[in-house]
Order: structure tokens, then sequence, then C-alpha cells
């Protein structure tokens, strides 16, 4: 299996991962009721977020966390959710990659995760 390494790749995988979200009701509702997201625009947000963040290109300028409490203050995005989040994240790379950019936009995002659940508890004590 090839390693990510241009656009077209992250967004196979970006395009995959939403596949999964979507047909997981456990967790969909919050991007087709919370937040109404039009695919055709958030998929491209995501591939520039990720490739800056492994391909090292630039271009991702907003405040990631911030949106997220947001989403937060309308729908509580609780460690359940991260959860299922990931494990959909994981599995979209692991199903579709290998290699060392395949290792680090998994670790990665498990970093973000973990910040945006600590600002979101913050914000909620
Ligand atoms: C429970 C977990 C998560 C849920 C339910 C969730 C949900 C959402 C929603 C509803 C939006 C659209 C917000 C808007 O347009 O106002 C969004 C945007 C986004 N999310 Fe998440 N998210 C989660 C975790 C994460 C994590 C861990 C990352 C990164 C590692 C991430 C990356 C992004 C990016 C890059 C955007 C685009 C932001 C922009 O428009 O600039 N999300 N997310």
């Amino acid at each position: 299996m090839k390693d990510i390494d241009n656009q077209d790749d992250l967004y196979l995988l970006v395009d995959e991962f939403y596949k999964k979200l979507l047909a997981d009701e456990k967790i969909s509702y919050i991007f087709t009721d919370v937040v109404k997201i039009k695919l055709e625009e958030h998929l491209p947000i995501l591939v520039t977020f990720w490739s800056q963040a492994v391909l090292g290109t630039g271009g991702y300028t907003k405040n990631l966390t911030q949106i997220h409490l947001d989403v937060s203050e309308k729908s509580y995005l609780s460690p359940e959710l991260f959860k299922i989040w990931l494990d959909h994240f994981y599995a979209a790379v692991d199903e579709n990659f290998a290699g060392e950019k395949a290792e680090q936009i998994k670790t990665n995002a498990l970093s973000i995760a973990t910040v945006m659940q600590i600002k979101i508890a913050q914000k909620n004590a």
C-alpha cells in the first residue's frame, strides 16, 4: 500500500473518512443537523488543513479549536464522540495508506483531538 504523498491522496482520505462519519448515526447528526456542512465546500478545507499538517504546504489560517468549541456549544462534543471520530479517521487511513505520513497523520489527529477535548472540558468546568 502506498503512503500519503500529495493532495489527491488527502482528498481520497477525507472523502472516505466523511463517508464513514456520515454513515454512522452516532455522530452523523453533528454534520447534518447541528452544523449543516456542504461536503463540496467542506472537503477542500479539510484537504488544505491536512496538507499543511503533513505535506508542509501552507494555506490554513483559522483557529480550529475555537471552531470546535463553537460546535460543542451547540451540541456537546463528548469524549465518546471524539473516540468515534478518531476510530473512523484511523480506519480511513489504514484502509488506504501505509507509511510514515500515514502514521504521522493519525498521531497528529490524536494530538489535536486531545487538545480540543481539554479545551472543551475547561470551558464546561
Ligand atoms: C467529535 C469530534 C469532531 C466532530 C463532531 C467535528 C465536527 C466538525 C464540524 C461540524 C465542522 C464544521 C464546523 C463549521 O463549519 O462551523 C468541523 C470542521 C472541521 N474539523 Fe472537525 N470535528 C471533530 C473533530 C475534529 C478533529 C480532531 C480535527 C482535526 C484533527 C477536525 C478537523 C476539522 C477541520 C480541519 C474542519 C474545517 C474547519 C474550517 O472550516 O476551517 N475535527 N468539524
